[in-house]
C-alpha cells in the first residue's frame, strides 16, 4: 500500500471511503475545496490495484481567533476495515502534519473526535501524541460530545 498526495481524480473514491466508514459526510464541493486550496495536505492510501483504501482530508484553519497562530485542521480520516491496524492512518497523518509544518508553518494541528471513538482516540493520543484541549458538548449531529484535540508541530 502506497501513501501519496490526493489528486482531483481521487476525490470520488475518498468520498466513497468516507461514506463507508463514518457518519460525518461531506459534499464533493468540500472535498474539492480542500484539494484545490491545500493540495499538499490531503493524502490517499492506494493498494497495488490502484484502489483507494484510506484517506486523510486536511486543511489550514481559515478563521483564526485574535492571537491564534496559523494551524492545520484534520477534517477527516478513515481506512477501510480490511486495511486497518497496518499503520496506514498513522502514515497518512504524519504526511499531512509534515506538510502543514513545512509548507504552511503551522504551529499545531487540531481535530475533533467522538468521545466514544476508541480506535481514533488511541491513534491520536497514544500513537501521535495529541492531547485533549476541550470538550465540545453535542458537537455531532446525533448529540454526541467531541474531544477537541491538538498536537504541537513545533
Ligand atoms: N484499537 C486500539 N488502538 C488502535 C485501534 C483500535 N481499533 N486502531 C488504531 N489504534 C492505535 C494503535 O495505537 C495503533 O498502533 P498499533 O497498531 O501499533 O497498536 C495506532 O493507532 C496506529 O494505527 P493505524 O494502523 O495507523 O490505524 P488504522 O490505519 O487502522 O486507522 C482509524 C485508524 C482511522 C481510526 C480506523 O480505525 C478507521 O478508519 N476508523 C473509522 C473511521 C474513524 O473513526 N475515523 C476517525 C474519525 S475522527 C476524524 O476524522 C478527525
Amino acid at each position: 500500500v502506497t501513501i501519496r498526495p490526493a489528486r482531483a481524480d481521487d476525490l470520488t473514491a475518498m468520498q466513497a471511503c468516507n461514506l463507508q466508514n463514518l457518519p460525518e459526510n461531506y459534499t464533493m464541493r468540500y472535498y474539492l475545496y480542500h484539494a484545490m486550496t491545500w493540495p499538499s495536505l490531503s493524502y490517499v492510501a492506494e493498494d497495488s490495484k490502484g484502489r483507494i483504501v484510506g484517506y486523510v482530508l486536511a486543511k489550514m484553519e481559515e478563521d483564526l481567533a485574535p492571537g491564534d497562530e496559523p494551524h492545520g485542521h484534520l477534517t477527516s480520516i478513515s481506512v477501510l476495515r480490511s486495511y486497518r491496524r497496518l499503520g496506514l492512518a498513522k502514515r497518512l497523518m504524519l504526511q499531512s502534519q509534515d506538510a502543514m509544518a513545512s509548507i504552511y508553518k503551522a504551529s499545531y494541528v487540531s481535530l475533533h473526535v467522538r468521545k466514544s471513538n476508541r480506535a481514533a482516540l488511541s491513534l491520536y493520543q497514544d500513537s501521535l501524541g495529541f492531547s485533549v484541549q476541550d470538550i465540545e458538548k453535542k458537537y455531532y449531529a446525533d448529540g454526541e460530545d467531541a474531544y477537541a484535540m491538538r498536537l504541537s508541530l513545533k
